[in-house]
């Protein structure tokens, strides 16, 4: 049958174009229509306006053929005079119908693009407001990459293909009854003579479809080594690494392996087009024949056998057109299944924006007997972990990488669920508050915070995108990050774009970027702030003179830092100590040196490495 047996997406959407597809061609016009007429009624009205019109002129000259015929056989001798109007009027039938055509297709890209847009605007949304949870699923990201690079202009193609559809059928219907008023015979045997077309592309359309969700995986390995040969960031490792070559060579195997499968994708999609074709071409031979046999019958005049012989290439021509149509429809019908099940994502994200709104400040927030599991994985990130936070607290969290310490700052912003336990604010547990005002309450640096390529005053108030941007904070966001300095230094001042990507760009070191982006944190205002390494690139005097101003910049707000290095630490007004997703220690620096644990121990191996470099001496053990 030709459908992949692997892709069980492919399956039903075949099985269920093949149940019902007339009532499936309906639907998808439908919505396909409105998506189209929302994006731009203007223009689709004057495209529907040209298509009657190319339509009209197409039969006309018909007509115009039949009558020029008609009055050079009726007086030969008469001179050009009889002629004139009918050859003149077929010439201008002739050029609406090529302005038709000119125009239609600047239209059709205006158009295009116009539709394009609008589905940007709702991929984009689902993209951006999905659950984080999402970006953990290659399903979710070979779903988004066929979406980005077929459905979003689908859509417009239906559009395009009931337009064709459209316009051949008007201009079938006049063709056909100019034909019909010359010889009722021919019509019927062009009509069949469609048919063998119909059914192969119908089977190309799904051949299409599948061939695209079986390659999705390979092409976007293909787009993501294309990006390390091509990325600014990874440019320099590439280099470093020697890694061109290689990574062409992976390029390489993968384009060969996508290319042997297109050609033999190509290759069954023309044996199937060839063998459509050639049923419509025997069918016209036919159809000919018959016509024939009409002259040599002396049913037909010879102007009417003119005009037939005309009539009948245009409206074979119309009826390839027409069937094109439908495959077209059918094969984005495809793709539209696919992009819905896409938007519908987005849908089932928006349906968790309920639940009250989250309150402006908080005494304590607790975190109860957390458990957390990331979508797919096979061991638990938290294991029953208990902390409090009281407003105006500095606390600590401290552990060994992957201990799950982001994964606990994750859990606090709001950005995944625990599967067991909960987090309270006030003793209201956080999942009855809407999540977007929760996050608002919530302002967080990331460990892999996000550099964007816009002018530092952005870098910094992209931070509250919900209120016109205020220099003022800006200001004193940066001064308090200890960026300020830094950013005033460069050529446009905080104007300046932070990279080399656009013109006049320049770019900031891995200290200066992450002051940057504790700056965005403060300039948010939220009462809880959380900062996950904030100083993991910071110079000793940048980091102790942020931890040293931390209290002050924070205006009484509450902070969490994790942090490795225990002489930032030590400052906290609390500290928790991570293990394997559970705290087995916490308690003030002090405290946690009395209990000689697993903290004291991560310390003094610390200070000895300092200890022993100061005397200039090899650090023990390590
Ligand atoms: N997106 C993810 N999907 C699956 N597992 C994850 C994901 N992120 C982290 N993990 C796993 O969860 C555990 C905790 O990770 P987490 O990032 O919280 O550690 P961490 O304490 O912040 O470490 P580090 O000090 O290296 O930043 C680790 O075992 C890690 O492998
Ligand atoms: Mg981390």
């Amino acid at each position: 049958m030709g459908i992949s047996d692997s892709d069980p997406l492919a399956l039903r959407v075949a099985a269920r174009s093949d149940r019902k597809s007339f009532g499936r061609l309906v639907t998808l016009v439908r919505t396909s229509l409105s998506l189209v007429w929302s994006s731009g009624r203007g223009l689709l009205l004057w495209m529907i306006g040209l298509n009657l019109l190319g339509a009209l002129a197409l039969a006309l000259q018909v007509v115009a053929i039949q009558v020029t015929l008609e009055a050079i056989l009726r007086s030969p001798d008469a001179g050009a005079g009889p002629v004139l109007a009918p050859v003149l009027g077929l010439a201008a039938i002739t050029a609406v119908s090529a302005v038709t055509t000119t125009l239609g297709g600047q239209l059709q890209r205006l158009l295009g693009e116009s539709v394009a847009r609008s589905m940007w605007q709702r991929v984009l949304a689902v993209a951006t407001g999905v659950n984080l949870s999402s970006f953990e699923s290659p399903d979710f990201y070979n779903r988004l990459s066929r979406v980005q690079t077929n459905a979003i202009v689908r859509p417009y193609q239906v559009t395009q293909g009931l337009f064709a559809m459209a316009g051949a059928g008007a201009a079938g219907v006049g063709v056909g009854l100019a034909l019909v008023s010359i010889s009722p015979i021919l019509l019927p045997l062009i009509v069949v003579g469609g048919i063998p077309l119909l059914i192969t592309s119908r089977r190309e359309s799904r051949l299409e479809f599948e061939f695209s969700v079986r390659e999705t995986p390979a092409v976007r390995m293909r787009g993501y080594f294309t990006l390390l040969q091509t990325g600014r960031d990874e440019a320099k490792e590439v280099r470093a690494f020697g890694l061109g070559p290689w990574l062409r060579e992976r390029f390489d195997a993968l384009y060969d392996t996508y290319l042997r499968d297109l050609r033999s994708h190509v290759r069954r999609r023309a044996v199937l087009s060839v063998l459509g074709q050639l049923g419509a071409a025997v069918m016209l031979g036919v159809t000919l024949l018959a016509l024939v046999w009409l002259i040599v019958q002396g049913r037909i005049g010879i102007a009417g056998a003119g005009a037939a012989l005309v009539a009948v290439r245009m409206l074979a021509s119309q009826v390839q057109i027409l069937f094109g149509g439908v495959q077209t429809i059918f094969e984005s019908g495809l793709f539209l299944d696919d992009l819905s099940t896409f938007l519908a994502e987005g849908t089932a994200a928006e349906e968790e924006e309920s639940g009250v709104e989250a309150p402006q400040s908080f005494g304590l927030i607790r975190v109860e007997d957390v458990h957390f599991r990331y979508p797919g994985s096979e061991t638990d990130a938290l294991r029953g972990v208990d902390a409090e936070l009281h407003a105006g607290e500095l606390i600590a969290l401290v552990g060994e990488n992957g201990s799950g310490k982001t994964t606990l700052a994750k859990l606090l912003a709001g950005l995944y669920r625990p599967d067991k336990g909960r987090i309270t604010w006030d003793g209201r547990d956080v999942t009855s508050f809407r999540p977007s005002s929760l996050r608002r309450q919530i302002s967080v640096v990331f460990q892999d915070f996000v550099r964007y390529a816009l002018s530092g005053t952005e870098n910094i108030s992209v931070g509250r995108v919900s209120e016109p941007i205020d220099l003022e904070r800006v200001r004193s966001a940066a001064a308090a990050a200890g960026a300020e300095q830094d950013l005033a230094a460069l050529p446009n001042g905080f104007d300046t774009t932070l990279s080399k990507m656009f013109t006049g760009g320049q770019d900031l070191s891995g200290g200066q970027w992450q002051r940057v982006a504790v700056a965005r944190s403060f300039y948010r205002d939220a009462p809880l702030v959380i900062l996950d390494e904030p100083s993991a690139a910071l110079d000793p005097r940048a980091e102790h003179d942020l931890f040293a101003t931390l209290r002050r910049a924070l205006h009484g707000r509450t902070a969490l830092f994790i942090s490795h290095r225990f002489s930032t630490v030590r400052g906290a007004d609390r500290i928790y100590v991570l293990e394997a997703g559970e705290v087995v220690e916490e308690g003030s620096h002090d405290d946690l040196i009395a209990l000689n644990g697993r903290y004291a121990e991560l310390f003094r191996l610390q200070s000895a490495a300092f200890v022993a470099s100061a005397e200039d001496a090899p650090a023990d053990g390590l």
